[in-house]
């Protein structure tokens, strides 16, 4: 797979956009709440470089369906969530794409009337956004090309990888070809 931000880099950007949020929230008791699955890795980097009062948890949103990297419907569930009324909340996700699952989230969480609410992301994919609503922080630009490592996965794989990785016809054919190995 070709490798897009090293380990290196997305610590180095994934800092300074921390620092960006302590500078936000200073003095401030914050809530982050992050999108599952994709953000979990971004969180859990996130929330130790912030030396503030926080409280975390999650909600869950899902588009991607089975094997393919075009959206598919689109789902939230915020049963999981805890309680973000008249907070100062963060949203965060791994990536900002077309947009939709950040907005259509956004809004479900509005319904609960936070003190404030803002969201962070990893990744914002050049040229691809549906929605005029654009992330408060945002740690990298990416062309428009299918990413995995760091959180963000294929059909629920790679995101285990410390790095991120853009996904080619070759590396599809030799997926497909491991998780056939792995059914039979
Ligand atoms: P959006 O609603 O189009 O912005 O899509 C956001 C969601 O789609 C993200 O939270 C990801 O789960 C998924 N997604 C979009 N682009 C990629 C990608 O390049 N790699 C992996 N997942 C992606
Ligand atoms: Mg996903």
């Amino acid at each position: 797979m070709k490798t897009l931000l090293t380990r290196e880099q997305l610590h180095d950007g994934v800092a300074k956009m921390a620092d960006q949020i302590a500078a936000c929230y200073e003095n401030r008791h914050l809530t982050i709440v992050g999108v599952l699955t994709g953000s979990l890795v971004l969180v859990a980097d996130v929330i130790r470089l912030l030396d503030l009062p926080m409280r975390v948890g999650v909600i869950a949103a899902s588009s991607y369906r089975g094997a393919t990297t075009v959206p598919g419907e689109l789902s939230v569930n915020d049963e999981l969530m805890l309680d973000i009324r008249g907070r100062d909340v963060l949203l965060m996700d791994d990536i900002f794409d077309t947009g939709r699952t950040l907005v259509r989230v956004l809004e479900k969480m509005q319904q609960y009337e936070p003190n404030s609410l803002r969201s962070a992301v990893l990744l914002r994919k050049q040229g691809r956004q549906e929605v005029t609503a654009e992330p408060d922080f945002v740690a990298f630009d990416i062309p428009d090309e299918f990413v995995v490592g760091y959180g963000l996965d294929y059909e629920d794989m790679y995101r285990n990888l410390p790095y991120l990785a853009a996904l080619e016809e070759a590396d599809l054919a030799r997926h497909a070809k491991s998780v056939g190995v792995m059914g039979s």
